[in-house]
């Protein structure tokens, strides 16, 4: 176990694209345990892979039940639209305004290589979008149509 230290947007890591997963062995099982102290110390609702270095297709999604491990995710089926605040542990301290879909259903493989599905939607919608962007390189305020103010903020 052992917290990683979460990297900012301006590190190269944060805008590579991740390579798939191949090996389900402890080396995975460790960066999974250790994603997930990391994701709870740092309050957060997910983590990938690449935000502590690891440039492999691995997230952590907080589905407000749960902690998801997603490897090798790929998004099935999204509908809907959303419009709210997005941040991201990388980018400390803002917000910006981000549309994304209100549903999402992932499919993935969890830590000994099993394929399952999961979805959300809300928050939990925005997590897998925001955390399976950050696989491809992709941060959100890439994406997004503005940072969002102080006074906007206090609002959300
Ligand atoms: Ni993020």
């Amino acid at each position: 176990m052992g917290l990683r230290k979460i990297l900012n947007d301006k590190d190269p890591a944060l805008h590579k694209v991740c390579k798939p997963v191949e090996n389900f062995d402890e080396k995975l099982h460790k960066l999974l345990n250790d994603m997930r102290e990391t994701l709870i110390d740092s309050d957060g609702v997910g983590l990938a892979a690449p935000q502590v270095g690891i440039l492999r297709r691995v997230v952590l999604v907080d589905n407000g039940e749960k902690i998801l491990e997603l490897i090798n995710p790929t998004l099935l089926e999204t509908s809907g639209e959303q419009i709210g605040a997005e941040g991201c542990l990388s980018v400390p301290g803002k917000y910006g305004l981000v549309k994304r879909p209100n549903y999402a259903k992932v499919r993935a493989q969890d830590r000994y290589g099993n394929w399952f599905e999961t979805d959300g939607e809300e928050l939990t919608a925005r997590c897998f979008c925001h955390e399976l962007d950050h696989l491809d390189g992709i941060l959100y305020t890439q994406v997004m149509e503005r940072l969002l103010t102080e006074e906007e903020l206090m609002e959300y």
